[in-house]
């Protein structure tokens, strides 16, 4: 396998951390390119469970370099935090980890923001993950405020920070933000980030480089997405969407390799959908079927612990997804959760306005008047969690599964069954 990238085409939790971990074993780098410590991924192996905000999912197997790229923003006490809780477990964290010097950092000021912003002055409430993400990716895009992390090990930094934070302050009294709040202190926060800094300088490096080198050198490179493509900032559904490129349009922005060089593009979907936070869900279940799957699948945040607001697979906007992302194929995620159900519905197509689409709208607001019409498929009704052939599925899944890989457009190659990396059944 050469340079493969892992992306989610619903909205989050798709399982990414899990077949990140599990295709790890193929390749030599493993690259987070956007998001921050808004992303939750699992990973569980011989019983135990990891779960990773910022550190790539590649980190436990050996051999393996690990990257958070210049498009991921960091939360430094967060990623030290992480660091130090592997190493407790025994989970190697040194030189096989680096730090772009271009990522952007998050300061406190950033997750004050986010809080003000969820308070939607004009409507449903965006529902972050209150961690400054989108705050973060303001101030890159507006570049004036910003803070890189290579900007610790360059003189100037802190009269930088204090200069911000009193710009920040200006910005943020007249919204009720004290002047006195921890998050304006200018001079503890030099403190605090000048003891990050300091820490975290063996990680950090120039990975644009390295990853252009790796890719002379013939080295096999993982990209890992975060969230999921429909929570893109530019193709997701918008406004209810993070704040970085999350589909496959992201990776070489925030890696800075060229697309050329992405062989494979892998699409993570679970054999449902799930979304936390606000903005329209046409396949949302708010009812038994709905808390069914949550209870079977666990569906609570892995970072706010948040119930997932759980619904059908819906076939409109992962065919949509699929191709924005430019993916070969599909890993089907949590088919287990499903064998409960007598009656499985796969929307494929929507209504909108009384004609029928195949398309995902364009803008929120007709996404919420979509009705989607479903197909429906007979359960299998029987624990799936031991197989570990294709061929042991119950002929009813895998009419399910074929079903699906027809109505998006991508073959399925990848089928899960439960968290462990045993779990897991591969068609090629
Ligand atoms: P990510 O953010 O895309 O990496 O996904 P999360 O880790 O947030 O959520 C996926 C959850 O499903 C985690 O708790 C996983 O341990 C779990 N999981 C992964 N694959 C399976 C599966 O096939 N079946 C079940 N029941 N759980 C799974
Ligand atoms: P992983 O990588 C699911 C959602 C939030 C909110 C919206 C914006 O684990 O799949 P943000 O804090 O990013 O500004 O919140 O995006 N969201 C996620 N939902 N999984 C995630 O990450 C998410 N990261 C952000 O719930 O609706
Ligand atoms: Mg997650």
């Amino acid at each position: 396998m050469a340079n493969t990238a892992v992306i989610g085409l619903q909205w989050g939790d798709e399982a990414k951390g899990k077949i990140v971990d599990i295709l790890t074993e193929n390749h030599d780098i493993v690259v987070r390119y956007q998001g921050g410590a808004n992303a939750g991924h699992t990973v569980v192996m011989g019983g135990q469970t990891f779960k990773l905000s910022l550190i790539p999912s590649g980190i436990f197997r050996s051999g393996v370099q690990c990257v958070i790229a210049n498009g991921v923003v960091v939360h430094p006490k967060t990623l030290l935090v992480e660091i130090e809780a592997l190493q407790a477990r025994g989970v190697r964290v040194g030189n096989n980890l680096t730090v772009s010097s271009r990522a952007h950092v998050i300061l406190p000021w950033h997750v004050e923001e986010d809080r003000i912003l969820n308070d939607c002055p004009t409507g449903e409430a965006i529902g972050t993950t209150l961690r400054g993400i989108g705050p973060c990716y303001r101030d890159k895009i507006g570049r004036s405020h910003a803070v890189r992390v290579g900007d610790f090990y360059e003189s100037g930094w802190r009269e930088r920070i204090i200069a911000v934070a009193e710009a920040k302050r200006r910005m943020l009294e007249p919204l009720g933000v004290s002047a006195d709040n921890p998050a304006l202190d200018a001079e503890a926060i030099c403190r605090e980030y000048s003891g990050y800094a300091d820490r975290l300088r063996p990680f950090v490096a120039d990975t644009t480089q390295f990853l252009l080198d790796a890719v002379d050198s013939g080295k096999r490179i993982l990209f890992e997405g975060a969230q999921g493509a429909l929570l893109d900032i530019d193709h997701g559904t918008f406004p209810y969407v993070t704040g970085s490129n999350s589909s496959g349009v992201g990776i070489s922005a925030g890696s800075g390799v060229p697309g050329r060089h992405i062989h494979k593009v892998l699409g993570v979907v679970k054999a449902y959908c799930t979304r936390v936070g606000g903005g329209p869900f046409p396949t949302e279940q708010d009812n038994d079927v709905g808390q069914l799957i949550r209870d079977r699948g666990n569906e609570y945040g892995t970072v706010t612990r948040r119930p997932r607001r759980c619904g059908w697979f819906d076939a409109v906007a992962a065919r949509y997804t699929a191709r924005l992302s430019g993916v070969d194929a599909l890993a089907v995620m949590l088919l287990d959760v499903l064998s409960a159900l007598p009656e499985i519905r796969i929307c494929t197509a929507y209504e909108l306005d009384g004609e029928r689409t195949e398309r995902f709208p364009d803008h929120v607001e007709r996404l919420r008047r979509v009705k989607p019409i479903y197909e429906s498929l007979p359960g299998w009704q029987r624990e799936i969690r031991e197989a570990r052939r294709l061929t042991d599925l119950p002929t009813n899944a895998r009419k399910y599964l074929d079903r699906l890989a027809e109505v998006v457009g991508r073959p399925v190659e990848i089928v899960s069954v439960g968290p462990d990396r045993e779990q897991t059944m591969f068609a090629v």
